[in-house]
């Protein structure tokens, strides 16, 4: 199959087979990045690398990571049509794995693979089947992506009603100094939501019980 074509505003982007293809989930999160020069930005699994691209034309400095080894290779063809290889950059593997030592973001989005779906599934696919309940990749990343946020830094996450997004809350509200659903929408299989959450200045100001 030819590669796909995928746009947010201005900004188009090829998408080649075995790589996500940009929906609902993914322009919600391109129209609330809220980002400006001053941010640094982590996109986990950036998939063709849109939501980054997105990032970087408002100025901020970005590494964008997937653990798919098509989506790098695709991410990297979409940066350097915008000729934005000085301002991102990209790096292959899973979770937080890629980032070095002491680097810690502004900003950390995440669009992960969220509906229920096992490899036992015909239709099992990496880019979206989130485990069992939809909550496998979610919960891992939510348990480790707090050492990588800067003091005040902010987590933007997707998440859909089909794997139960009120654990998410749950967590969000007992770790982070803030959270809120800052934008959600339905549609008519699912509603999305995009959770919000600050991390707090110290650990010692956090709501963690
Ligand atoms: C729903 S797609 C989102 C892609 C893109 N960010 C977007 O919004 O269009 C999820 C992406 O996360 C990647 N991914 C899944 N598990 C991952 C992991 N453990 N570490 C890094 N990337 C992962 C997938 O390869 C896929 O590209």
């Amino acid at each position: 199959m030819s590669p796909a074509a995928a746009f947010f505003e201005d900004i188009w982007v090829m998408v080649n087979d075995g790589v996500y293809e940009p929906a609902e989930d993914t322009f919600m999160l391109c129209a609330n990045l809220d980002t400006t020069s001053a941010d640094t930005v982590l996109e986990l699994g950036t998939g063709c690398g849109l939501v980054a691209i997105v990032a970087a034309r408002t100025g901020a400095r970005v590494i964008a990571t997937d653990q798919s080894s098509l989506a790098i290779q695709n991410a990297k063809s979409n940066v350097a049509f915008y000729n934005l290889q000085n301002q991102i950059e990209i790096r292959q593997g899973s979770f937080f794995d890629p980032i070095k030592p002491g680097e810690q973001f502004s900003l950390i989005a995440f669009n992960p693979p969220y509906l229920p779906g096992t490899t036992n599934d015909p239709a099992f696919d990496p880019t979206w089947s989130g485990g069992k309940e939809g909550r496998e990749v979610t919960e891992i990343f939510l348990s480790q992506c707090s050492k990588y946020l800067l003091p005040t830094g902010r987590l933007l996450l997707i998440q859909s009603t089909l794997s139960n997004p009120e654990k998410t809350r749950k967590y969000l509200e007992r770790h982070f100094h803030t959270a809120q659903i800052k934008v959600e929408k339905s549609f008519f299989f699912e509603r999305l939501l995009l959770f919000e959450a600050i991390k707090p200045i110290s650990t010692s100001s956090s709501k963690k019980l």
